[in-house]
């Protein structure tokens, strides 16, 4: 059997994975960094990088125990180059090329967006493993929504070259919207997964936000005007009650999830592609993971969702996307360098809309 070790260290999770060629997942940890970025209300780059270097020598050896192999027993070690904070993915470049000089296993590169494209791949065992797994098949839709990014793509394959961007969004990422939102209505860092929380008690119908740039026939999205909306109505409105609070949360939530799905499916139908699959940090909302189960159901689409533990950042997703890259023969070189930007070609400038 062929196992990948993943490390991801590209934001605020320090994580490292074992994982086999098929997508299960032997072992994993994922050390956060949110209560010392919780703190200040966002995340500190520098701060980032000093706590993946405190952490990335126990976090990888947990993963390994946890997969009950050692450093030997692995084919390859696949590490996060791109795209994130420099200095946060030097930590874990760096440290992957020594344990790959250590033990004279290939090092194989990968973009993180990949990671989470891929993601609806992985398996685990035991309780909270997911029933809504289906073995993917090429080409498929993917919507990336995560804290960085928000774009949908065409994926006819693993590699960067295979997934076409058919938009994106030209401001900020849907999980970006989501904390902004959460921090203005006091809810502390990260917004999205308590705004989903609340969001289910409350009335959706209660503040009708405008959904951003709804048009369908463009895969390009837009949330800082949405974010922008919500801020006036609490400038104008003073202190919620919780219930107020909830139907905030659940009219906010249900404006991204409208334009999202929305347009997943219209892309789908647009590029005559019956699979569609979501991915990112985002993709862990309830609202968002029903809404586009119900709607592609309907559409006649198969709809592909990630484990819960898959979606928010995770180095199996890491560990699989290089794993495929091994076993395509790839190797990078120990002068690898870590980048800012994704591999995939952008279509679409932020703040200008697409490249003409
Ligand atoms: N249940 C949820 N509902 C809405 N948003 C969520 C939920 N869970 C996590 N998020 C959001 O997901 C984002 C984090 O996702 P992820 O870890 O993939 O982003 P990132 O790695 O920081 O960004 P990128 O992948 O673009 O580099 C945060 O913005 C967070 O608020
Ligand atoms: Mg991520």
């Amino acid at each position: 059997m062929q196992r990948v070790l993943g490390i991801e260290t590209s934001c605020d999770e320090t994580a490292a994975a074992v994982v086999d060629l098929e997508g299960n997942v032997l072992g994993e940890t994922v050390h956060s960094q949110i209560e010392l970025h919780a703190r200040i209300g966002g995340i500190v780059p520098e701060l980032a990088a000093r706590d993946h270097a405190r952490n990335i020598d126990a976090v990888v050896r947990r993963a390994l125990d946890l997969a009950e192999v050692a450093l030997d027993d692995v084919d390859a070690i696949a590490v996060t180059a791109r795209p994130g904070l420099v200095g946060a993915l030097l930590v874990g470049v760096e440290f992957a090329k020594g344990l790959s000089l250590g033990s004279g296993k290939p090092l194989i590169e990968v973009d993180h967006l990949i990671g989470h494209i891929l993601a609806i791949h992985l398996r685990r065992s035991g309780p909270g493993a997911s029933l809504v797994h289906q073995t993917p098949v090429f080409p498929f839709l993917s919507l990336l929504v995560s804290g960085g990014h928000t774009g949908i793509y065409r994926v006819e394959g693993p590699r960067a070259e295979d997934i076409v961007e058919l938009g994106a969004t030209r401001d900020d990422a849907a999980g970006e919207a989501f904390d902004k939102v959460g921090k203005a209505l006091g809810l502390g860092y990260p917004g999205g997964p308590v705004i989903d929380r609340l969001a289910k008690t409350g009335d959706a119908s209660r503040f009708p936000f405008a959904s951003p740039m709804p048009s369908k026939k463009s895969a390009e999205f837009s949330f800082s005007g949405l974010k922008t909306q919500v801020m006036r109505f609490l400038e104008s409105h003073g202190p919620l009650s919780e219930t107020e609070l909830a139907d905030v949360c659940a009219s906010f939530q249900k404006a991204v999830v409208d334009v999202l799905t929305s347009k997943l499916v219209a892309a789908a139908e647009r590029e005559d592609v019956t699979r569609i699959a979501i991915g990112g940090g985002v993709a862990a909302n309830r609202e968002l993971r029903e809404r586009i189960t119900d709607l592609g159901v309907k559409k006649g689409l198969t709809v592909i969702l990630p484990e819960l533990a898959s979606a928010t950042d995770n180095a199996a997703m890491i560990a699989y996307a290089g794993a495929l890259g091994f076993s395509r023969g790839e190797c990078a070189s120990l002068d690898l360098d870590p980048s800012t930007e994704t591999s995939i070609a952008a279509q679409t400038r932020k703040g200008r809309g697409q490249r003409g």
